[in-house]
């Protein structure tokens, strides 16, 4: 790991401080280091004896989060809410309409390593449903002309 890396992530850990309840903020502060939306294992490895913790402990939680991965995804992350009230609202038709665009499917990521397209529980935008997240940002009553706009607005 190069030494710019390991400043940052000790930085990380001095703000939050080492104790085990910090790490899920702290894992999501490493996550966004990464271009790629994704924790390393050399990083898990180094945050985990730099912790003082097992490494199977951080292992758990960045597997059991949905939130996190440990392999490459897209610098845009998709999250098309597939709780009651989007699907009530035909979130079928985006989704069909997202991996349309971006010839992925769900859970995959494209080649260029732009976007990925993932699934989420309900983020509180049920009044403008169907709706995403774009890397956090909320977008509402997608159709086929928004979408196709939102998507544009990302490419490279
Ligand atoms: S059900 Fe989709 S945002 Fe709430």
């Amino acid at each position: 790991m190069d030494e710019l890396l390991i400043t940052k992530i000790q930085d990380i850990i001095k703000k939050y401080g080492k104790d085990r309840e910090y790490l899920i903020p702290i894992l999501k502060k490493i996550q966004k280091l990464n271009r790629y939306n994704y924790i390393p294992q050399e990083v898990s490895q180094y945050l985990a004896k730099y912790m003082q913790l097992k490494e199977s402990e951080v292992y758990e939680v960045i597997s059991f989060y949905a939130e996190f991965s440990e392999t490459p995804r897209g610098e845009n992350i998709i999250k098309v809410c597939d709780s009651t009230v989007c699907r009530v609202n035909n979130n079928t038709e985006t989704i069909k309409l997202l991996e349309s665009l971006l010839s992925i499917k769900m859970g995959e990521t494209t080649q260029d390593k732009n976007f990925s397209l993932e699934y989420s529980p309900c983020f509180g935008a049920c009044d403008i449903s169907p709706a995403m997240r774009i890397n956090g940002k909320t977008y509402g009553n997608l159709d086929k002309k928004s979408l196709k706009e939102i998507i544009e607005s990302y490419r490279r």
